[in-house]
């Protein structure tokens, strides 16, 4: 009903719109009306509010809220079902109990702030109120187990995609799935997965993006390795705007992959990449090795030409 509200009053941008008008377009009683312009009210929309006149949408909260995502991202099933927090541990770990408890493919977790936000390796994520994109989605695709890899590949591709049309801004992607800009870290992805033997039960991909913040809103240790989009570009930059977009980007690329595989992903990812023709320093689970980053294979996996001949990496840290 809330998100019926807003529909109207925005298609009378700027006018009012009266309360009886509402009420009989929506069918509901006028006292309906005023309760739900209150909880509009308490979450932050600036609506006035005139005797004779009616209602009129004055300005809409900078806040990641579920009824303007659903009214901005034209997708078919990401961000349909919406889950949203001011506050939570992280999206991640909410996803994945959602996940368990059944939650539909595409149900999307989002939180203005993460009080302890996860990163790849058991590291953290820092996650200040506003002033990021912090979110997770659910999938639940009908590949292997193998091809898990490939959608975080996907997903850095689409977070690429939109930052590039939203922002004007061309990044790299440095493998697996890390965004830079000029070297700095600009997003994460932070994948997890629930699987059988032959099949995926559901994948969690939670994505990390530094909009707004500026150099001195991160902590020390950061400052000199992490970048957000507003220092990019100089002014501060629509973080519903972006997450519509990323969240119809991964749409588009998640359905071509489901339907005609993963071939588009990996060449749009070979483009983006800064790791290829690089060479990298490997720290996996029982060794550290060095070589030429020279291509990605079939399965996603990071191709290194080494002393001893070619190396698969599908896991691990790897620098530049
Ligand atoms: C990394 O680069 O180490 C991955 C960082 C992933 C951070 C995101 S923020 C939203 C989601 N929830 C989390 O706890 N982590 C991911």
């Amino acid at each position: 009903m809330r998100s019926s509200i807003l529909h109207l009053l925005r298609q009378h941008s700027g006018d009012y719109l009266s309360g009886e008008e509402i009420a009989r377009q929506l069918a509901v009683s006028r006292t309906a009306v005023w309760k739900h312009m209150q909880e509009l009210k308490q979450e932050g929309y600036a609506i006035d509010a005139h005797s004779r006149r009616g209602y009129r949408l004055r300005q809409v909260p900078d806040l990641l809220l579920p009824a303007e995502i659903r009214s901005a991202a034209r997708t078919r099933r990401l961000g349909r079902e919406i889950h949203y927090f001011t506050h939570i541990d992280s999206t991640n770990n909410e996803a994945k109990k959602l996940a368990f408890a059944g939650a539909a493919e595409g149900t999307l977790v989002v939180s203005e702030a993460q009080n302890s936000g996860r990163g790849r390796l058991s590291r953290g994520w820092f996650s200040p109120e506003q002033l990021g994109i912090w979110l997770s989605v659910v999938l639940r695709p009908p590949f292997s187990p193998q091809d898990a890899p490939k959608c975080t590949l996907l997903a850095a591709v689409a977070i690429t995609r939109a930052i590039g049309s939203v922002c004007q801004v061309t990044c790299g992607i440095k493998w697996p799935n890390d965004i830079l800009y000029e070297g700095r870290k600009l997003v994460g992805i932070l994948t997890e997965m629930s699987a059988e033997m032959d099949a995926i039960n559901h994948i969690i991909i939670g994505m990390g993006i530094n909009v707004n913040m500026r150099s001195s809103d991160f902590p020390p240790d950061l400052r000199p390795i992490a970048t957000s989009l507003a220092e990019i570009t100089g002014q501060p930059v629509s973080r519903l705007k972006l997450l519509t977009a990323v969240l119809m980007e991964l749409e588009e690329l998640y359905q071509a992959a489901v339907t005609c595989g993963f071939t588009e992903v990996l060449n749009e990812w070979r483009k983006y990449s800064v790791t290829l023709g690089q060479t990298v320093d490997i720290t996996g689970i029982n060794r550290q090795y060095s070589g030429l980053a020279v291509d990605i294979d079939e399965d996603g996996a990071l191709l290194v030409e080494t002393a001893t001949g070619i190396q698969k990496v599908l896991a691990g840290d790897v620098s530049l």
